[in-house]
């Protein structure tokens, strides 16, 4: 019997499939991809969404459920495309598989964004703060192509601590994207780059800019490099998102500040989320 002409087996579609568009690895850390966007998918930037692959079956019913997973929207809301920027966790349930995806491969992803890093939660201001570590930055890779942010605010200040060189790549290449795109610049208005200030920071080797930024907003590096007085409620707003121990820290600097924390439902000077739920890796 000739194998080819059977009838091809059917294979079960993934609910809320997407298509994989582009991968690109930084390092064995951090690797980050693009998938088709929903029709109906509708986000403020800064949002999260839930993504994920089929589990495994089970091992008597045979049966799989989806695995799923928090993730930040990368990509801004005007973007065709969807981007994500992501962990690899060895032994992790969902990344020890997802850091395997292909080009034309299939993710699953609930097209239901919620978050608190959102325009609509702070008050006005003139100054935007952007913290982030790791993963973090996913949120503001988003932001950062908004053209909300440069509406609102006279100068946008992006940090970004990670423990190695090579951790800061994604960060810098979307920076230096963002300054060389003309799209961009026509969307949103020539010189719209120059109110960027990008901080990228190393705690375990060796750059030009060293320390955790709660350490160096706490001695004054941060305002003496930036140029700046210092943070206040009247003129600063912020946006904090990495691990645990950064967003208690930030939370507890900003508050000193003066800053309080905002909600979509309350909007104030700062909101907080987390980019992971766990200590670390
Ligand atoms: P899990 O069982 O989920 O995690 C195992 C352990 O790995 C955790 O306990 C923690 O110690 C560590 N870990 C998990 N995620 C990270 C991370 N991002 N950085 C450092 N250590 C981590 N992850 C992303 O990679 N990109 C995102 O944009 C992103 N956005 C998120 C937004 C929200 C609101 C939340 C709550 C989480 C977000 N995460 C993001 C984390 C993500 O949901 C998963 O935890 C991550 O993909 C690992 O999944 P896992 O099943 O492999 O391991
Ligand atoms: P450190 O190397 O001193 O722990 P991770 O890769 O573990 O998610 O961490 C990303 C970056 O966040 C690292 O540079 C780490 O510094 C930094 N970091 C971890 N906890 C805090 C915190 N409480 N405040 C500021 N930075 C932190």
């Amino acid at each position: 019997m000739n194998i080819a002409n059977q009838p091809a087996k059917a294979v079960p579609a993934l609910p809320d499939a997407q298509k994989v568009l582009e991968v690109q690895h930084y390092t064995d850390r951090l690797f980050r991809f693009r998938v088709t966007r929903p029709a109906s998918l509708r986000f403020r930037s800064g949002e999260f969404v839930m993504i994920g692959l089929m589990g495994e079956p089970h091992p008597e019913t045979g049966k799989q459920k989806p695995l799923l997973r928090a993730y930040s929207i990368a990509s801004p809301a005007w973007d065709d495309a969807l981007e994500f920027y992501s962990i690899k966790v060895p032994d992790g349930p969902l990344t020890s598989k997802l850091q395997h995806i292909q080009v034309g491969d299939e993710i699953i992803l609930r097209p239901k964004p919620v978050g608190t890093l959102v325009h609509d939660a702070l008050l006005p201001g003139k100054r935007l703060w952007f913290f982030s570590t790791g993963t973090g930055i996913a949120p503001f890779a988003s932001l950062l192509r908004e053209p909300q942010t440069y509406e609102d605010y006279d100068q946008v200040i992006i940090t970004h601590t990670c423990r190695d060189v090579a951790e800061l790549t994604y960060g810098a290449e979307l920076i230096q994207s963002i300054r060389e795109d003309e799209l961009l610049a026509e969307l949103i208005g020539e010189g719209f780059a120059d109110k960027i200030a990008y901080y990228p920071t190393t705690t375990r080797e060796e750059s030009p800019k060293m320390g955790r930024i709660t350490d160096l907003l706490r001695d004054g590096t941060v305002f003496a490099e930036l140029g700046i007085e210092g943070i206040s409620p009247e003129t600063d707003r912020a946006m904090v998102c990495g691990s645990m121990g950064l967003n208690t820290d930030m939370k507890e600097i900003l508050e000193g500040y003066g800053l309080r924390e905002g909600a979509n439902s309350e909007p104030a000077e700062y909101v907080v989320e987390k980019a992971f739920v766990g200590d670390g890796i």
